[in-house]
C-alpha cells in the first residue's frame, strides 16, 4: 500500500533579524511525512526544531523554501485562505496550560476547533467534545472543568482532545512530554501511539530524547545548527548511524 504524502518540506530556511545581526535558525531543511507515520526531529537545544514546527504551523514566516500540506502549497505568511487547511494540522506544546485559556471551560476550548466550519447544534458540539474526551481517557464531566483544575497529565490529555476534534491529518508534538513526570510521560506516549493507529494520524514529533524517539518513530532526522545532518528509517539511524553527532546522542541516551 502506498501512503500519501501528508507533509512535504523542501529547502526550508529561516533567518531571524536581530538588530543588525542575522541568525540562520533553519537552513535548507527537506523531509516528507507520509500518512500514518511518526517522523521525529531530534537535536540539541537551539538546533532549529521549534522554528521548523512554527513555520509549518504558520506561526512563523519562512524565509525560503516550500511547505506542501496534503498536496497544497502553504503561503510563506499564513492567510485566511490557508486557515481551513491548517486546521487539519494541530500542534501540541510542552506546556499544556498554554493551549487553554484559564477563563474557558474545556467544553468551550476544545470545541473551538470545530466552530468555524460547521453549523452543528450545541448538543452535537457537546457530544463531539465528550467523544474526544473519552478517546483521550477523560470522563465527560471534565468538559465543565477549567485547565487550572487539572493535573499536568490530564491537561496534556485535554490538549490532545483539542487537537483531534478537527480530525487533523497531522499533529506536531513539540516536546509534548518533556514537562511531565516519567510515568505520566509514558501514558501520554501510549495514548499518542494508540490515536495514531485508530485515527490514522501522522506526527511530527520533536524531542531531545533519542531513546524515546527510537521507540515510537518510523523516521528520524537528526538536527544540528539548523540543518538535518542525518535522516532515515528508525532502525538505520539508531543501529547504523553515519554521523559522529548521532553516535554521541545514542551513546549518551538511556535506552
Ligand atoms: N523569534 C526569534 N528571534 C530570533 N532568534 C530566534 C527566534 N526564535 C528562535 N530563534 C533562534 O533560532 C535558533 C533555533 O531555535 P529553536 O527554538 O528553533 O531551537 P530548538 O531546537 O527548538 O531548541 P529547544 O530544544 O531548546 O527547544 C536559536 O538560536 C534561537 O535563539
Ligand atoms: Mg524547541
Amino acid at each position: 500500500m502506498t501512503r500519501q504524502n501528508v507533509l512535504e518540506v523542501k529547502n526550508l530556511k529561516k533567518v531571524f533579524k536581530k538588530g543588525n545581526d542575522l541568525i540562520t535558525a533553519v537552513n535548507n531543511v527537506s523531509f516528507v511525512i507520509r500518512e500514518g507515520e511518526c517522523f521525529s526531529l531530534i537535536g540539541e537545544s537551539g538546533s532549529g526544531k521549534s522554528t521548523i514546527a512554527n513555520m509549518i504551523a504558520g506561526f512563523t514566516r519562512f524565509t525560503e523554501g516550500e511547505i506542501a500540506f496534503c498536496n497544497n502549497k502553504l503561503p510563506e505568511k499564513p492567510s485566511n485562505k490557508s486557515f481551513k487547511l491548517r486546521n487539519k494540522m494541530q500542534i501540541i506544546f510542552q506546556n499544556p496550560l498554554s493551549s487553554f485559556s484559564p477563563k474557558m471551560t474545556l467544553l468551550k476550548s476544545i470545541s473551538e476547533g470545530i466552530l468555524y466550519d460547521t453549523d452543528l447544534s450545541n448538543d452535537n458540539i457537546a457530544r463531539k467534545v465528550y467523544d474526544v474526551l473519552e478517546l483521550v481517557g477523560l470522563k465527560k464531566e471534565y468538559a465543565g472543568k477549567y485547565c487550572t483544575e487539572l493535573s499536568g497529565g490530564e491537561c496534556q490529555r485535554a490538549a490532545i482532545a483539542r487537537a483531534i476534534i478537527s480530525e487533523p491529518k497531522l499533529i506536531i508534538c513539540d516536546e509534548c512530554t518533556s514537562a511531565l513526570d516519567v510515568s505520566v510521560q509514558s501514558q501520554i506516549i501510549s495514548l499518542l501511539m494508540r490515536l495514531k493507529k485508530e485515527l490514522n494520524l501522522s506526527y511530527l514529533f520533536i524531542s531531545h530524547d533519542i531513546a524515546l524517539v527510537s521507540n515510537i518513530s518510523d523516521h528520524i532526522a537528526v538536527m544540528k545548527d539548523g540543518s538535518i545532518i542525518e535522516g532515515g528509517p528508525n532502525d538505520t539511524v539508531i543501529k547504523q548511524p553515519s554521523e559522529n553527532y548521532t553516535r554521541f546522542l545514542i551513546n549518551n541516551a538511556k535506552f
